[in-house]
Parts: structure tokens; C-alpha cells; sequence
């Protein structure tokens, strides 16, 4: 896994859950660099420790910290190629081409998912995922993350999930213009995400 991304994690880690909870879920892990690519089980163990900390399923954690890495970390890193993209919908049809194409270019130790985007009507798009990671959860966060960035809100729905037998997960995404500009708030995404106590 690339370092951009345990770097995020770090970060997302800090902003959302305070300085105690990055030390612990971080104790003992190396200094990430940004241009180093890591073995996947270390990530893999940082997420572990992170639901610990948390208390939060991966799912949700994963979700947040998609939210946190598009809307922070790849807005902040690399405002032109959220530039070029006049929408959400117009930039996640880079995502795979060129944007991850480039990545697996730049550092072939990283292996960023394929993505198959593809057009959904005049506002959605339709993606399909299969990187052997299974990190399904990270990507509609990342989908949820960008369109806040454009002052957007995403609708998801997963149709399909290897999560639940599939062979490769499928969701269907609609944008529309948010009235006002601001963040995602997780608390509520929490909410919506946990299942129903009781
Ligand atoms: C400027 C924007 C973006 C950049 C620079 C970027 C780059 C990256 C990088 C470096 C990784 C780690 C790859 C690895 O280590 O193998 C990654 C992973 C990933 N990206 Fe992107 N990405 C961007 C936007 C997005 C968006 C908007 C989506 C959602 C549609 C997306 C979907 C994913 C997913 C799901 C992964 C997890 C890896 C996996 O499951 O195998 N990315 N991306």
C-alpha cells in the first residue's frame, strides 16, 4: 500500500479521534514516507488497532477515513486534478484513467484498485470494484469525500458486494448540488452507518 495512504491515516486518525488515539492505534509502526509503497498486512494491522481504539466497526472507520483522505489529503496534495473537474461526477471519471493509471506508473510497488467507471445517466456514475483488498468501505467514502469538496452530496447505493458472496462489488452514485458548502459530519454518517441497537 502506497505511503500517501498510511500518511492519511495518520492524519485522519488525528483530526477525527484526538492525539492519545493516533499515538496508541501508531505505537511501534514506522515512519510512513509518502514515496515508499509498505506491505498490505501492515495497513491491514493499523486498521485493526484503529477499530480498537475507535470502537468502530471497519466499515465504518474505513468510510470516515475515504471521507477524510479525498476531501483532506488527495484535495490538499493535489488541487489540479481536482481543478481540471468542474463536478464530482466529471473528476470520479478521471479516478482510473489517468489518476490511478498514473499511480501505478509513478510507483509500481503500489497497486492501486482498477476501477471500471463508467457513466450513469446525466448525474451518476457506476463503479465496479474488485481489488483483492476488499476495501469496499473506504471507496464510497472517498466518492462521499470528493463531492463535499465540490459543494456536492452523493447518493450511494451498493448493488453487489464480495463482502456478501459477489465477485466484485457494484455501486450506482447521483450527485447533487449541496444548498451551502461544509464538511462531511461524521457523527451522523456514524449514525446512519451503525446498525440499530436494542
Ligand atoms: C486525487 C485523487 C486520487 C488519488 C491521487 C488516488 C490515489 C490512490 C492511491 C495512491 C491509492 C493507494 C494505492 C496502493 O497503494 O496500491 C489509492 C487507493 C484507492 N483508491 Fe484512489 N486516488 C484518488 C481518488 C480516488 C477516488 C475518488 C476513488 C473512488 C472512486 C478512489 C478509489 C480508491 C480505492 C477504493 C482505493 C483502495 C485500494 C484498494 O482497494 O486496492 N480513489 N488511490
Amino acid at each position: 500500500m502506497h505511503g500517501l495512504i498510511f500518511v492519511s491515516l495518520r492524519d485522519y486518525l488525528l483530526a477525527a479521534h484526538g492525539a492519545a488515539v493516533e499515538q496508541e492505534v501508531c505505537a511501534g509502526a514506522p515512519a510512513h514516507l509518502v514515496s515508499e509503497a509498505y506491505p498490505d498486512e501492515q495497513f491491514d494491522e493499523l486498521l485493526e488497532r484503529a477499530c480498537e481504539s475507535t470502537a468502530h466497526a471497519r466499515e465504518v472507520l474505513l468510510r470516515e477515513f475515504g471521507v477524510f483522505t479525498a476531501e483532506q489529503t488527495f484535495a490538499r496534495l493535489y488541487p489540479d486534478l481536482f481543478n481540471v473537474s468542474p463536478s464530482a461526477r466529471a473528476f470520479v471519471l478521471t479516478v482510473e484513467r489517468p489518476i490511478h493509471e498514473l499511480v501505478r506508473v509513478a510507483m509500481p510497488h503500489a497497486r492501486p484498485p482498477e476501477l471500471a467507471v463508467s457513466e450513469l445517466g446525466e448525474r451518476g456514475v457506476s463503479i465496479v470494484y474488485t481489488s483483492p483488498r476488499r476495501m469496499c468501505a473506504f471507496l464510497p467514502g472517498l466518492v462521499e469525500g470528493t463531492a463535499s469538496h465540490y459543494g456536492e452530496i452523493a447518493e450511494i447505493e451498493e448493488r453487489t458486494c464480495m463482502h456478501r458472496g459477489d465477485s466484485e462489488c457494484t455501486f450506482e452514485i447521483r450527485f447533487e448540488r449541496k444548498a451551502f458548502r461544509g464538511g462531511v459530519d461524521f457523527s451522523v454518517l456514524r449514525d446512519e452507518l451503525s446498525p440499530p441497537t436494542g
